[in-house]
């Protein structure tokens, strides 16, 4: 196993849509264990394949609690190849970030319980009935596979607040970072 590159915005890689995956082979197990260690490593609750440069529709993620001892890790995971959610009920306000938008959080509404079908890494048909953080999380993921950021769901404004300040960061070859100065944050 090793450690993934995580992309981060604004990488055009993160806007494509991932291609189904047509057979689960050595090379798609061993991507997933490289997808896990990258996640706990990072740390964070979810990875999508685009996120560490695969084209594929795979997606792990672990709710598990944060103080979880690193012998407990794994007994939340969850490993789903071409995950589809066939199922959305309610809502539900969740603070969201990701690894791939560098120092950024912001409030996004999304089902409160959901269905996703997909299929195990043993190529096992899997279905997993999910509400609160492990819903939201599991959309983040799938959203992910379509492109889609979590930034995508907010408002104009509080978009531009981001994607402003990553841009002048670029520009000035610095690293992205919270700037309380420029947009008054916190
Ligand atoms: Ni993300």
């Amino acid at each position: 196993m090793s450690i993934r590159k995580i992309l981060t915005y604004p990488n055009p890689f993160l806007r494509e849509s991932a291609q189904d995956v047509a057979n689960i082979t050595g090379d798609t197990v061993q991507w997933i264990d490289d997808m896990v260690q990258t996640m706990y490593a990072a740390p964070g609750v979810g990875l999508a394949a685009l996120q560490v440069g695969l084209d594929e529709r795979i997606i792990v993620v672990d709710v598990g609690e944060a103080e979880e001892e690193e012998a407990e890790r794994g007994k939340h995971l969850i490993r789903i190849v071409n995950p589809v959610i066939v199922e959305a009920e309610g809502e539900v306000v969740w603070e969201e970030g990701c690894l791939s938008v560098i120092d950024f959080k912001a409030e996004v509404t999304r089902a409160n319980h959901i269905l996703v079908k997909g299929y195990d890494p043993d190529q096992k048909e899997v279905a997993i009935e999910a509400e609160g953080l492990l819903a939201v999380a599991l959309q983040h993921e799938i959203d992910h596979l379509d492109g889609r950021l979590f930034i995508d769901h907010l408002s104009r404004l509080k978009r531009d607040m981001y994607t402003k300040r990553v841009r002048k960061a670029l520009r000035e070859g610095r690293p992205i970072a919270r700037d309380r100065d420029e947009d008054g944050e916190d």
